[in-house]
């Protein structure tokens, strides 16, 4: 892609006659067009002919919401819309949602000209039948349908004549294997290129871009539209929102960008994946793999528009049909999650602003002291000299010896690890720049030189790893390598990743190029691509910073999942803050800075069941949330839902009091340590789910309509969400509050507090929730192992089991569990693991060795089964006679 040049603006004066004669509209067009030094590759070819279109047909019959925006990002008027053949019909809206100027139906601008067809699909090439006023419209377009799998369709859009940057990661695998039948069917408009993909079995058409018009394939700008089956979707992120999105003309860019979540607004990660419901609870997704810069607008037609800024139209299409079945076929593609060691299940205590190893210590000493289920101690960039990664700030000396303790009664310790090095200290005192200038491995700017901007790191410069260079992987291993000879950190978190820098583009700033000035800018935060982060001129080993930023982060989790694997030899836990498709195959995410309010409590609900669907199920908000102080209450409530996190840290900006489980008295510590005794006690199931995860690419967290995706009430909720199948969690996430009406499925649910019962045949129930408890349910039918919660993962995994065995109408119930050493590398691929079914058939309850390959010793020591219509009888197990068994008559519990 050129570079060095700008496009200057382009003169178009140009006047319209509009003549009214017997009723018949006739728009005539009378254009000059003069423009100022335009550089050959920015050159725009109007039609400039005396053109008589007769856009009104075209253009009356379009209501509202299928108005597809023609002049997006700018300020249209008659001439310059009728300019691009657009429909020209201003109406009062204040919100200036519904496009003023908008496409015609038949607005034409690419023809099939060649069709190749096979039973893998079909090949056409496309010819440009109308300029685009974007530079550079691509002439010839190839486009690849392929049948990849009954359930996976792949529609790639690309130049036929030059290769375009295509992300590579992640790496797809080739799982093609050409279907004898599928569940989608493909229609293609050849005159005016645009195509449909059908629910074959019930003919719902999910994604339609025919006759809606602009499409565009530029250089700087890729446009598709396309109507699809419903109002109700999910995903496409990573942005602020209510869980399910809004299609009132919302605009969501992508590009992962450091600033305090909120809505509108583009953050740290870019997901273009969503997840829809159609009718009759069938569900399918469709992911855009491009990393680029890119808006992406719903409306409600209902219908959704992408704007790349780049790249390639690559998309994928997941049929399901369940929902959970559309995230296993995303996650077959995109990477499977990794398996978590167990101890990174067990509760997490940092903040930001312990300025000494003392402070540390104090603070682990008085939650340890107080009991509360805790298995990992952080810090944050306090323990570096300066803030300057690879150093130990001389505050922390002795940390080798803190973190020996730590790992001799069980415990981890995690660290933060900026992407910045330093570059202005003095030349052969720094290892990790001198070494990465000797290795050349730093991101340039666009002079060839290592590209300075500024972070946390003194004195101020800061040069950035580019971990897209292979060599990369082996400095990195260098540096993490003689950090760990210092001190033996059990994981890292990568911070600032997005790149954030607190200077626009470097700290000479950017020269002016077509990358940094792009001709559609997505409506971004700082309406400049390079607002603090850097310039996208600046060149990795892949390509330009313009093509690579969205993937900076996924490639550093990469590189340091494996260098964590090398020197532990053990099993990685790598934390991110910026995300890509994918990056849950090597890391886990928390979701930033997030203020200490009620609000940003509510909205990590729908946040975590959004990266579930991201296939990054390890996923957290900040207990008690990161910027602001928080009060008691809402701490209190936000430690009893963060203890149902699959990632579960409480953590704390410096400038906020303190808020760990302790800053709140006894009645606090109390209430904490019941809610996390609580998680600690599910752990063997959360653990299984993982596997679950890692092996199938099922969901850990979920919502309710992953499990009832029939039921259509389930499809807004979003104030409580599933661990798996089996365990509801109901968190308050609302000031004084002691009773929750919440919605239950049909199902029978049990209190997993009193095992009381619920039935439910889709009702809103209201439960109590007393300020030190968070309301939890069983569903009928499964069968959940857990074990009883010591302090720390490592004595808890050595308590003997249970089982909560729940018997629906049916008296039915079913549940497996996984269970492996926790933390070797690759314990599945080496078998290692064991692998247990059990079984209740209104009889008799089974368990199943499937796979013991992990010799251990589990003692099973109670089984409560709930939803006994009879005492039982007697009990056997493995054939003995045991008579040692309660039966509660009232709430039908054995
Ligand atoms: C269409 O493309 C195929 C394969 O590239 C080629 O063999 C064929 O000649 C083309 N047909 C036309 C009409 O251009
Ligand atoms: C080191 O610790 C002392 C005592 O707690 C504190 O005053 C000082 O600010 C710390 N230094 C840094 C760089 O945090
Ligand atoms: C690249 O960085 C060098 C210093 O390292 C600086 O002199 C030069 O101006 C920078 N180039 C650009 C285009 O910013
Ligand atoms: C960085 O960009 C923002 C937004 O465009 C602008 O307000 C700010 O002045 C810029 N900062 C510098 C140092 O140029
Ligand atoms: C939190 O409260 C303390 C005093 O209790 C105050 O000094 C501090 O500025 C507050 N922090 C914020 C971020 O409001
Ligand atoms: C649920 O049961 C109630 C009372 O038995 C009944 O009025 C209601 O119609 C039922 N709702 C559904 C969705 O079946
Ligand atoms: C009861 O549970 C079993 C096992 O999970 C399941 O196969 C069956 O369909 C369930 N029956 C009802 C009525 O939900
Ligand atoms: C449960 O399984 C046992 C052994 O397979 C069988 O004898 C019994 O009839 C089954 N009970 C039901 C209700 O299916
Ligand atoms: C099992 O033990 C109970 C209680 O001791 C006894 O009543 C019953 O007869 C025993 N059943 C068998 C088959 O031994």
């Amino acid at each position: 892609m050129d570079k060095a040049n700008v496009c200057k603006i382009l003169k178009i004066v140009g006047f319209i006659l509009v003549v009214l004669l017997l009723g018949i509209v006739v728009v005539v067009y009378k254009l000059e067009h003069h423009t100022e030094v335009i550089p050959t590759q920015c050159k725009i070819v109007l039609n400039t002919e005396n053109k008589l279109e007769k856009l009104q047909q075209s253009c009356i019959n379009i209501p509202n919401e299928k108005k597809f925006d023609c002049f997006p990002r700018g300020i249209p008027d008659q001439n310059s819309c009728n300019l691009r053949g657009c429909c020209w019909s201003p109406i009062a809206d204040f919100n200036k949602q519904i496009p003023s100027c908008y496409y015609p139906a038949n607005f034409r601008s690419y023809k099939v000209t060649n069709v190749t067809k096979s039973i893998e699909g079909e090949t056409l090439l496309l010819s440009i039948t109308r300029q685009s006023v974007y530079p550079k419209n691509v002439k010839t377009l190839l486009v690849q349908i392929s049948f990849e799998t009954k359930s996976r369709l792949h529609i790639i859009i690309k130049d036929y004549e030059n290769e375009r940057f295509e992300p590579p990661y992640p790496q797809i695998p080739a799982t093609k294997k050409t279907p004898e039948t599928t569940d989608y069917i493909v229609l293609v408009d050849d005159d005016n290129f645009g195509f449909a993909v059908i629910r074959k079995y019930t003919r719902t058409v999910i994604f339609d871009t025919r006759n809606i018009g602009g499409f565009i394939f530029s250089d700087q700008l890729l446009q598709l539209s396309a109507l699809i089956s419903s109002k109700y979707i999910y995903g496409l992120g990573e942005q602020t929102n209510n869980f399910l999105l809004n299609t009132n003309w919302e605009e969501i860019a992508l590009f992962n960008h450091d600033t305090t979540p909120k809505e509108h607004t583009n953050l740290y990660g870019s997901h273009p994946f969503y997840i829809a419901m159609e009718e009759g609870g069938f569900s399918h997704g469709v992911f855009l793999l491009n990393s680029n810069a890119m808006d992406i607008i719903l409306q409600p037609a209902p219908a959704i528009t992408y704007r790349p800024i780049g790249g390639i139209l690559d998309f994928y299409f997941f049929l399901g049909p369940s929902p959970d079945n559309v995230i296993q076929q995303y996650t077959e593609i995109i990477g499977r999650p990794f398996l978590p060691p167990y101890w990174s299940l067990g509760f997490h205590l940092c903040r930001w602003g312990l300025k000494s190893l003392k402070d540390t210590m104090d603070l682990w000493e008085r939650n340890r002291d107080a009991g509360i289920p805790f298995d990992v101690i952080w810090n944050d960039i306090d323990y570096m000299d300066n803030r300057n990664d690879f150093t130990i700030s001389p505050n922390f000396t002795g940390l080798g010896d803190f973190v020996h303790q730590l790992h001799n009664i069980g415990m981890k310790y995690v660290i933060i690890l900026d992407p910045g090095i330093a570059s202005k200290l003095p030349s052969n005192t720094y290892p990790a720049y001198d070494e990465g200038i000797k290795q050349n491995i730093f991101i340039q700017n666009s002079s060839g030189l290592a590209l300075e901007g500024i972070i946390w790191n003194y004195p101020k410069g800061t040069v950035f790893p580019d971990f897209t260079n292979p060599r990369t992987t082996s400095y990195w291993l260098q540096m993490l390598t003689k950090l760990y000879k210092e001190f033996q950190y059990d994981g890292l978190w990568l911070d600032m990743n997005e790149i954030s820098n607190f200077v626009n583009g470097s700290i000479y700033g950017c020269d002016d190029n077509v990358l940094d000035n792009p001709p559609y800018l997505p409506k971004i935060h700082g309406e400049r691509l390079n607002y603090l982060t850097l310039c996208m001129s600046a060149k990795h080993y892949i390509g330009f910073h313009y093509d690579v930023h969205n993937l900076y982060a996924f490639a550093e989790s990469m590189v340091t999942n494996s260098a964590l694997s090398l020197i532990r030899k053990k099993r990685p836990f790598v934390l991110s803050r910026a995300t890509s498709p994918g990056i849950g195959h090597y890391a886990a995410h928390w979701t930033g800075d997030v203020l200490s309010t009620w609000d940003a409590m509510k909205h990590s609900v729908g946040d975590i069941i959004s990266f579930n669907m991201f296939g990054i199920p390890m996923v957290g908000a900040d207990i008690c949330g990161y910027t602001g102080n928080t009060t008691k209450e809402l701490c209190q409530r936000w430690f009893q839902l963060g203890a149902f996190y699959s990632f579960s840290r409480s953590h704390n900006s410096i400038k906020a009091n303190d808020q760990d489980a302790t800053a709140f008295g006894e009645e606090f510590i109390l209430s904490t340590k019941k809610a996390l005794e609580m998680r600690y006690r599910f752990l063997p199931y959360l653990y299984t789910l993982f596997w679950k995860a890692n092996q199938y690419g099922e969901s850990v967290i979920r919502p309710l309509f992953f499990e009832f995706p029939k039921d259509e009430n389930t499809y807004t909720q979003n104030t409580q969400f599933l661990w798996g199948p089996g365990l509801l969690i109901i968190p308050v996430l609302q000031e004084k509050v002691i009773s929750i009406t919440s919605y239950f499925p049909q199902s029978i649910w049990f209190d997993a507090y009193t095992l009381e019962s619920y039935e439910s045949n889709g009702t809103y129930i209201t439960i109590s929730a007393p300020l030190d408890k968070i309301p939890l349910f069983l569903r009928a039918g499964y069968i959940i192992p857990y074990q009883e919660p010591s302090q720390t993962v490592e004595k808890s995994r050595k308590n003997p089991f249970g089982l909560y065995v729940t018997l629906n109408d049916t008296l039915q119930a079913t549940g497996t569990m996984y269970w492996d050493d926790g933390d070797t590398v690759l314990s599945f691929s080496d078998q290692q693991y064991n692998l247990l079914e059990f079984n209740y058939n209104g009889t008799l309850m089974k368990s199943s060795v499937l796979t013991w390959n992990y010799e251990t010793t589990m003692t099973l020591d109670t089984i409560y089964v709930m939803g006994l219509s009879n005492k039982f009888s007697q009990i056997f197990i493995n054939g003995q006679n045991h008579s040692y068994f309660n039966y509660d008559s009232e709430l039908k519990v054995g």
